[in-house]
């Protein structure tokens, strides 16, 4: 029996700010920096009446009426978020109270809901918890058994990505949410079992209590994230090995990466997807066969003792990584298996734990996938921990209603640099679009607790 993401939906709010055009020149950047060295070209931002839990239920909202589910169909929703609007409450119980103004009340008694926190990999720990909720429920053979439980679980991932305005973080930002179904036999995309992982404490990105942007070292943070999906890359393979994924024992020719459709990064920006296709495709390449062509292409790799300092070793790998990116074997690999899964990232730049899950979306959207594509999944989340899992996807790909992302994209409105800052500070007495149609937080009461509607 198989356990996956049976469909996928994905909200972003109505409005953006372009990074070249006024924003660039009033931070006295380069556009060709962000457009091409980051590669964000617009970032999503949150109107006044929106943040990460009116995201969650939009987009849950439209998961569930695209694929006809019901409440009671549902027995989790779990939310992967570092965007909490309350340090004790679950941001799923606002959620379902949303919910439940469209469904009825207690429409959702009997689903449970709990919020992962984990930086940008939350929602991929909740993925993994509900799969296996629902995966231990067909194992038992409880539901075809008529034992009752069946249900179907949703893992939500919603953010605001905010960070200071006028640093380097800041033509990083983003927010948007992604709402997926999981159950058994899906229709998307199978989970193979296999799972690598990786933990180490870190300071790279964090967000004390009380602040609401993070604190970030940015080159570190880089730098954490390239060695933790190395290392759950290495785990990951490990078990895949042990599981006879990939076939990987009969064939010592290839790595694993060329035995994989695509390659999801999490993708803070698009460019590091670049570099952490260089770190794992270096190191998985440089046992085999084809090696050979690269190094005839780029020379050899710099080693230790033709450096008299760590420093000049440290240089003449960085630039090796250079000269490797742009080799013939690599660029081929990256723009077929990685360079398409950051398509609406560039439109939205990032919204933390659901950017590799958009990534899926912007492969579905450009229809890329086909039935029996392998595609693995690298999450990263800073503090700093990685996952690698990877899926095959299935059939019913074929069947699913279509994602509509890009058009979403497309109707937003741009924001003035003013009006985005105003936004960004919380200076903005109302929203800048009025709306319909959408869940919005409507007050604050004076205990702090938070009401939302669906304004119809
Ligand atoms: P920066 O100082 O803007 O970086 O910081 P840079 O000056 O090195 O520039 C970046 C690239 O642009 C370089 O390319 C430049 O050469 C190039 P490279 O040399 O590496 O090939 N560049 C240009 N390209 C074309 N035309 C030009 C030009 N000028 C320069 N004219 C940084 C970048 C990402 C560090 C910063 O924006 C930041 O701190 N962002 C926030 C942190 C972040 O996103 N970190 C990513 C890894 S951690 C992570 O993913 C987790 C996270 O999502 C949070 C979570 O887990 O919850 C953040």
């Amino acid at each position: 029996m198989t356990v996956g993401i049976d469909d996928i939906a994905v909200y972003v709010p109505k409005l953006f700010i372009s990074t070249a055009g006024e924003f660039a020149a009033s931070r006295g950047i380069e556009p060709a920096k962000l457009m091409k060295g980051i590669g964000v070209e617009k970032m999503s931002i949150p109107d006044a009446h929106e943040d990460a839990a009116t995201m969650a239920a939009n987009a849950v909202l439209e998961l569930m009426k695209r694929s006809d589910t019901r409440p009671k169909d549902v027995g989790k929703i779990y939310l992967g978020t570092e965007s909490a609007v309350d340090e004790a409450k679950a941001m799923g119980t606002y959620v379902i109270g949303m919910l439940e103004k469209v469904y009825g009340r207690g429409s959702f008694e009997e689903c449970s809901t709990v919020e992962f926190k984990s930086a940008c990999i939350g929602a991929s720990y909740a993925l993994e918890s509900v799969a296996e909720w629902v995966g231990s429920r067909a194992r038992s053979g409880s539901a075809s058994a008529g034992e009752g439980d069946d249900r179907i679980g949703i893992v939500v991932a919603s953010d605001v990505a905010r960070y200071e305005l006028g640093s380097s973080g800041e033509y990083t930002q983003g927010a948007g949410s992604v709402a997926m179904l999981v159950k058994k036999a899906p229709k998307l995309v199978a989970l193979d079992g296999a799972i690598g992982s990786f933990t180490r404490d870190e300071n790279d990105f964090f967000r004390p209590l009380g602040k609401r942007v993070a604190v970030v070292n940015g080159k570190h943070s880089n730098n954490c994230y390239l060695s933790a999906v190395d290392g759950a890359f290495a785990s990951f393979k490990r078990r895949a090995q042990k599981m006879g994924l990939f076939n990987l024992n009969a064939n010592q020719e290839e790595s694993v990466l060329d035995r994989l459709s695509y390659i999801l990064f999490h993708i803070p920006y698009p460019r590091m997807t670049e570099y952490a296709a260089i770190s794992l495709f270096r190191r998985e390449w440089k046992d085999l066969p084809k090696w050979k062509e690269v190094i005839g292409e780029i020379g050899p790799e710099p080693s230790m003792d033709m450096f008299s300092s760590p420093e000049d070793y440290g240089k003449a790998d960085v630039a090796y990584n250079k000269k490797f990116s742009k080799s013939k074997s690599f660029t081929e690999a990256f723009r077929s298996k990685v360079e398409p899964t950051t398509f609406f990232s560039r439109q939205v730049g990032n919204i933390y734990t659901g950017s590799m899950y958009l990534g899926l979306s912007s492969l579905i959207e450009q229809d890329l996938l086909h039935a029996g594509d392998n595609v693995c999944f690298c999450s990263y989340g800073s503090g700093c921990s990685a996952l690698v899992f990877s899926g095959t996807v299935q059939k019913g790909l074929k069947s699913l209603k279509p994602g509509n992302v890009q058009r979403k994209l497309y109707d937003r409105k741009e924001l003035s640099l003013k009006d985005y800052e105003d936004l960004h500070e919380g200076r903005r007495p109302g929203s800048i679009l009025p709306y319909s149609g959408e869940f919005a937080l409507t007050g604050i009461d004076s205990q702090g607790y938070r009401r939302y509607d669906y304004v119809s």
